[in-house]
């Protein structure tokens, strides 16, 4: 597959579309990243890295770091992990508080906030600094020692965070937090703030598309039921409420961020990342969502 000509030509038939749509500003600091901004990158279990645009600028990768946290939490409490967050799309906007009540504080799955919360705390009381942890998987997992959080996004988003401490306090009256909500909500906005590019976010996610072995160690993250499992949360819940219609159009699990990055795996084959900031009514990546529709189209290649 000449991967190289593709990502030229969808990088060349996307320039009317960079910049539509609109850049997130509810987390001040992301306000800042010019809108036409756009990058992408394929990189093979073989170790191969195809790349068109800023595919190696970093970005704010918000929820896509919940992909990573939700690893790390299943490999510390396996199939446990499951009693205290579900595995259901939700059907509501990522940041909604509204099943939460009749729902016992049980998020429906862990990509969207209120479950990532719950996987964060997991994380808290293993971890002393969770986000630490955190990044140090990242750059374990790429093999990029200079991986980290930008404290300036963290610090933003902490300022505005209300909703999610409100969950997490929530969740909390139903006993779903075991660490103090405040120091789980300040260890979410830490991780959502880890800064990557396109080629370091898809080098990380190839993990799930090689059986669970991360081909830059060869380390066991996960295993195959595992690995399974994870990139079926990623095609249902992935792309928040619009899931259903980015399945229709890509065919490939997914998660995007609302730092505009997205990426999605094909199993065997490749991890992908895009990144470009204008996100459309869902909160994905306008240009993003395209750009990866037209790379199974171009390709053939999708899981279906
Ligand atoms: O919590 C937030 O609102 C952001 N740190 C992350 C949001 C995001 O990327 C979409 N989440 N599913």
């Amino acid at each position: 597959m000449n991967y190289a000509q593709i990502l030229d030509q969808i990088h060349r038939d996307l320039q009317p579309y960079l910049g539509t749509g609109r850049v997130a500003d509810y987390i001040p600091e992301l306000a800042n990243v010019p809108a036409d901004s756009f990058g992408m990158a394929i990189v093979t279990p073989t170790g191969e890295v195809f790349r068109t645009g800023q595919a190696d600028t970093r970005f704010s990768i918000q929820s896509i770091s919940k992909l990573f946290a939700c690893t790390l939490a299943f490999r510390l409490l396996g199939d446990a992990l499951w009693e205290r967050v579900g595995r259901e799309p939700s059907g509501t906007a990522f940041n909604s508080l509204v099943q939460l009540e009749a729902e016992h504080g049980k998020p429906r799955n862990p990509f969207i906030n209120a479950g990532a919360l719950v996987v964060t705390d997991v994380l808290c009381r293993r971890f002393a600094h969770a986000e630490n942890a955190l990044v140090q998987f990242m750059q374990r997992l790429t093999g990029d020692p200079g991986i980290d959080y930008d404290l300036r996004v963290a610090q933003s988003e902490l300022r505005h965070a209300h909703r999610n401490r409100a969950m997490a306090h929530f969740m909390a009256s139903f006993g779903n937090l075991e660490m103090p909500p405040e120091s789980v909500v300040d260890a979410y906005c830490r991780q959502c703030a880890i800064s990557m590019s396109c080629v370091e976010v898809a080098r990380a996610a190839l993990f799930l598309s090689n059986g669970g072995i991360a081909p830059v160690s060869g380390e066991r993250i996960l295993d195959s039921s595992s690995t399974k499992r994870l990139s079926a949360l990623m095609l249902t819940c992935g792309t928040y409420d619009a899931a259903g219609d980015f399945v229709f159009r890509v065919g490939l699990p997914a998660k995007s961020g609302v730092g505009g990055g997205i990426v999605a795996v094909l199993p065997g084959e490749m991890a992908v990342c895009v990144w470009s900031p204008a996100l459309d009514s869902n909160g994905n990546s306008l240009a993003g969502v395209l750009a990866l529709e037209w790379l199974t189209t171009y390709t053939g290649q999708s899981i279906f």
